[in-house]
């Protein structure tokens, strides 16, 4: 992995994080949209984001088109807008910042990583411990409540426009949290059990931080006393709240984080 220089602030406050992470037990990385938008991905807010138009062409916001009471009352709705959102992500691999966070797990005793992100590349790229808070679009399951079928797909290419099951014929689904639904249980446990251990160093990376299980856990560090940072090139709730900010881009900067902790090593 070759050196990425950031500029002087950031990259000091990668040296400060690599050199907390070089003598921590357990550190959590929070991520969001933005490490993956370092593939090619959009982000949901800002710039570009998927939900900067106010309405959709059905003259429905987002949020409603891609929740589960719409998926309910009018699956080819949902259906519509999720087979958009999977199109833009389709043939984007993970990038170096998911192949960083993968090879900073072993310098610790646990790295976890709370992901809001449904594209599943930090598993793909090889972290270990991994929370899929809201989910996988690889993984689909039927809506039947009496049918468990379910089914690993690579994309969506060559799925029709509203998927059926091939066992009972109701509506199939991505395993991911829509609007108006709740947390996958076993995820939410997980994620629980983690935080009960507690963390040496919390790091949020390209996250809004919009929701309050995902900011919860860095302003709980934040009251400890534990060392918090931020990598967003945006400002969120979290950016005045935490050690260090880090206004640059995921991708070189977990790469950056990565150079400066392997120097580390004897
Ligand atoms: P958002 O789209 O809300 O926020 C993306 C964040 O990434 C913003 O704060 C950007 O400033 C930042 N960003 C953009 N490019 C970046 C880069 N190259 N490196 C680092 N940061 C960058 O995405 P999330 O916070 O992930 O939920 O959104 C959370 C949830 O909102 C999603 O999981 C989704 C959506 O509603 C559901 O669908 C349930």
């Amino acid at each position: 992995m070759v050196g990425v220089d950031l500029g002087a602030p950031a990259g000091a406050a990668v040296e400060r994080l690599a050199a907390k992470i070089a003598t921590a037990r357990r550190a959590l990385f929070i991520t969001g949209a933005g490490v993956s938008a370092d593939s090619g991905l959009p982000t949901y807010r800002g710039v570009g984001g998927i939900y900067e138009a106010s309405l959709t062409e059905d003259g429905l916001p987002i949020e409603m088109a891609l929740s589960g009471g719409v998926l309910s009352r009018d699956p080819a709705t949902t259906w519509k807008y999720i087979h958009q959102i999977e199109s833009a992500c389709r043939g984007a691999q993970p990038n170096g910042g998911h192949r960083a966070l993968a090879q900073i797990q072993d310098q610790l005793d646990a790295l976890w990583v709370l992901t809001q992100n449904v594209d599943g590349f930090h598993a793909a790229a090889g972290s270990r411990n991994v929370i899929e808070i809201h989910g996988n679009l690889q993984r689909l399951r039927c809506c039947g409540p009496e049918c468990s079928w379910t089914q690993t797909v690579p994309d969506y290419a060559g799925l029709p426009a509203l998927p059926r099951c091939p066992t009972c014929d109701a509506v199939v689904r991505p395993d991911v949290v829509l609007f108006d639904e709740v947390l996958p249980p076993a995820a939410l446990s997980s994620l629980h059990a983690q935080l009960r251990q507690g963390f040496d160093v919390v790091v949020a990376v390209g996250t809004s931080a919009g929701f309050d299980y995902i900011a919860a856990p860095v302003v709980a560090a934040c009251r400890a006393g534990v060392h918090t940072v931020e990598i967003n090139p945006g400002q969120t709730p979290l950016s005045s709240l935490v050690s260090d900010k880090i206004a640059a881009r995921a991708e070189p900067t977990l790469t950056a984080l990565a150079v400066a902790l392997g120097q580390r090593r004897p």
